[in-house]
C-alpha cells in the first residue's frame, strides 16, 4: 500500500479535509495530529475500520481504543449516561488533552472498547484534529499512530517511520504540543481514578473534582495476577530499542554513576545545561522543573536514540515528589520495562569553615560514621605537584615562583598570590578549576564503594564546588576561641593569628549560603551536632 503525506494547517479550509474525510467514511484509516501525539483514526462505529486500525499497529485486540469527538454533545451516542462529574470535567478541559472513561453505550462495537463495557473519550484541541471530525461527522476511534510498543509519535516523520506501507495516508499538521498522551480519568468507579497521567495533572484534576485517586500501575509493575484497570498498562510501551535505565538521585550521584558505567555506545539523557562533566554522549530533553518541555522532547528523545545507534542510555529521572512529573515518569518507568538504578542514598556533602573552627575535628567524625572524606588540602597539593601545566600557568602569570629543579615554591607564590586581592583572584582562576576537575574523579571513585562522600575545603564556596554538593555545612566557632586554636595549634603569636582570621570572609559569607552550621564550641555537644546534619543529609 502507499502511504500519501499531507501538509494541512490551521489555517486551510474545507476542500484540505476532502480526500481523508473520504477515507475514513470509507471505512479507511488515517494517521492525524493531535496536541498530544499522532493518532491512527478511523470510524469508531466501523468493525472493519477498527479492525485495520488494530492491524496496521500490530496491536493486541484486548487494548480498548480512545474514541474522539469535536465538541461535547457528540458523546451522548457514546455513553449510557453523563454524570455530572463528566460535565465538569469536559467544561475546565475540553477541547484539551483529557479522556474520560464511562459505561459505554450499546452503539460503540466491543471491538473498540477491547470487549470492556466502559469506553474512552475524547475532545481534541489541535485544530487539524477536531476540524477533520466535524469534516466527516463521525466519532474516530485513534490510539496513538505508532507501532505498537514503541515511542508514540510527535511528528509526522515518527508515524511514517513506523507506519508507511501499512496505512494510505498520513497527515502532516507539524509537531505535537504536548507530546505525552492524554491523562486518562476513569469515571466508572466510585473514586474518579487516572488510569494514565497526562498533561493534565492531578492536581488540576483534584481542583474541578475533589478526590482523584491515582491507580497503583502508573508508576509501578503488575505483580502476577494483578487485575489492571486499563489493559494498556500491562503491555510493554514506549520503548526504543535502546536499553533504557532511569537513574534516580541527585545529579552528582548520576553522574559519577554513568561515569563509572558508561560504555562507547552509552548514552546519557540529562536536563538542560547538565552535559558538561558527563563522560558520556550527552542528549538532553528540557529543563528539570518544566514538566511540559520535558514531556515535549521526551518522545522525539527516545526515538532519537534509536537512530544514533546507542546500545544504552541513563535517563536522569525527574523529580519523583512532584505530581506534574508524573506523565513524565510513568512513560520512562515504561520505556525502562521498570530497569532502574536508585541511586539516592548517595550524598556529596560539602564541609567548610573558618580557621580554626574544627574542620578536620568534624571530617574524623564523620569519617569515624562511614563517610569518605576528600580533604581539599591535599587535592591542592597533589595538584600543584603534579600537574605541570598549572606551574606553567603560575609562573607566566606571577613570575619566579618556581625552585630551580622546577617545583613550586610555594612561599614565593603566597607572597606574590596574596600581595594583592587582584593577585589572589588570578591565584583562584588557575587552580580552582584543576583543583575541582580532580576532585570528580576522586568523588567517582569513592561513590563505587561509598553513599557518603565529604568534600572539606576551606574555598568550597569561592571555588564553586560547593553548588555540586547536595548539602553544605559551615562547622562554625566564635573567633575568640579560633584564635587560641590556632595560636596553640600552629604555634602562632597572637598577631599572626589575628592577620590569619582577618584574611577570611565573614561568617555571613559562609553562613548564608550554609545548609545548616556545626557549632563546634561549649555548651554544644559535637556528637549532637554530628547527628543533626546526618538527619538533615538524609
Ligand atoms: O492522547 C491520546 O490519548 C492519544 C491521541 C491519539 O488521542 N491516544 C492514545 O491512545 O494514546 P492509545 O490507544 O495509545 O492509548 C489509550 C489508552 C490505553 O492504555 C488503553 O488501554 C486505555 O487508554 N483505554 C482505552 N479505553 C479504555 C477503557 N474503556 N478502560 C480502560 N482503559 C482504556
Ligand atoms: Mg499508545
Amino acid at each position: 500500500m502507499e502511504t500519501k503525506l499531507v501538509k494541512i494547517s490551521a489555517h486551510d479550509g474545507a476542500e484540505k479535509y476532502n480526500e481523508a474525510a473520504c477515507l475514513l467514511r470509507d471505512g479507511q484509516v488515517v494517521a492525524i495530529p493531535t496536541e498530544t501525539v499522532y493518532g491512527l483514526a478511523g470510524n469508531a462505529y466501523s468493525e472493519s475500520a477498527v479492525r485495520a486500525i488494530f492491524e496496521a499497529k500490530g496491536r493486541p485486540q484486548d487494548n480498548p481504543l480512545i474514541v474522539h469527538i469535536s465538541s461535547f454533545d457528540e458523546i451522548y451516542p457514546l455513553v449510557r449516561e453523563v454524570p455530572d462529574n463528566a460535565r465538569k470535567l469536559a467544561d475546565a478541559f475540553w477541547p484539551g488533552p483529557l479522556t474520560i472513561i464511562l459505561p459505554k453505550s450499546d452503539k460503540v462495537p466491543l471491538c473498540v472498547t477491547g470487549g470492556l463495557d466502559t469506553v474512552a473519550v475524547r475532545c481534541p484541541l489541535h485544530p487539524v484534529a477536531n476540524r477533520l471530525i466535524k469534516e466527516t461527522g463521525l466519532p474516530l476511534a485513534a490510539p496513538s499512530a505508532n507501532l505498537s510498543g514503541k515511542p508514540s509519535p510527535t511528528t509526522a516523520d515518527h508515524v511514517y517511520k513506523d507506519l508507511n506501507g501499512r496505512i494510505p495516508m498520513i497527515i502532516d499538521g507539524g509537531e505535537c504540543e504536548e507530546g505525552v498522551e492524554s491523562t486518562v480519568i476513569t469515571l466508572a468507579t466510585e473514586t474518579p481514578k487516572v488510569l494514565r497521567p497526562g498533561n493534565i495533572t492531578i492536581g488540576q484534576l483534584r481542583d474541578v473534582l475533589g478526590d482523584v485517586q491515582v491507580d497503583n500501575a502508573v508508576l509501578n509493575p503488575l505483580k502476577d495476577g494483578e487485575k489492571v484497570s486499563s489493559p494498556g498498562m500491562k503491555y510493554k510501551h514506549y520503548s526504543p530499542d535502546t536499553d533504557v535505565v532511569v537513574v534516580r538521585g541527585s545529579y552528582n550521584a548520576f553522574r559519577a554513576y554513568v561515569n563509572a558505567n558508561a560504555d562507547c555506545d552509552t548514552y546519557a539523557m540529562v536536563f538542560s545545561g547538565e552535559g558538561s562533566g558527563i563522560k558520556a554522549k550527552v542528549i538532553e530533553y528540557g529543563l528539570s522543573d518544566k514538566y511540559r518541555e520535558l514531556s515535549h522532547s521526551l518522545f522525539g528523545t527516545l526515538r532519537r536514540l534509536d537512530e544514533l545507534n546507542a546500545t544504552r542510555c541513563f535517563v536522569r529521572c525527574p523529580d519523583e515528589t512532584n505530581d506534574d512529573n508524573l506523565a513524565v515518569l510513568n512513560r520512562l518507568l515504561r520505556a525502562a520495562a521498570f530497569n532502574t538504578v536508585d541511586l539516592r542514598a548517595k550524598k556529596l556533602v560539602g564541609l567548610t569553615g573558618k580557621t580554626g573552627a574544627g574542620k578536620s575535628t568534624v571530617s574524623k567524625l564523620l569519617e569515624e560514621k562511614g563517610a569518605y572524606i576528600i580533604d581539599g588540602d591535599v587535592v591542592a597539593r597533589r595538584v600543584l605537584c603534579e600537574d605541570s601545566s598549572i606551574l606553567v600557568e603560575l609562573e607566566a602569570a606571577f613570575g619566579g615562583v618556581l625552585c630551580e629543579d622546577g617545583t613550586l615554591d610555594r612561599k614565593k607564590l603566597a607572597r606574590k598570590a596574596f600581595s594583592t586581592p587582584e593577585n589572589t583572584e588570578r591565584l583562584n582562576s588557575i587552580i580552582h578549576p584543576a583543583i575541582n576537575e580532580y576532585i570528580h574523579s576522586e568523588v567517582e571513585k569513592a561513590f563505587m564503594e561509598y553513599d557518603c562522600v565529604v568534600v572539606d575545603a576551606a574555598a568550597i564556596i569561592e571555588s564553586g564546588f560547593a553548588d555540586e554538593c547536595d548539602c553544605l555545612f559551615v562547622v562554625h566557632a566564635p573567633e575568640d576561641i579560633r584564635k587560641q586554636r590556632i595560636i596553640q595549634r600552629d604555634s602562632l603569636s597572637e598577631s599572626d593569628a589575628l592577620v590569619r582570621i582577618n584574611g577570611q570572609k565573614d561568617d555571613d559569607f559562609y553562613i548564608s549560603r550554609a545548609t545548616a552550621v556545626i557549632n563546634n564550641y561549649p555548651p554544644f555537644d559535637l556528637n549532637d551536632e554530628i547527628k543533626k546534619i546526618f538527619n538533615l543529609i538524609y
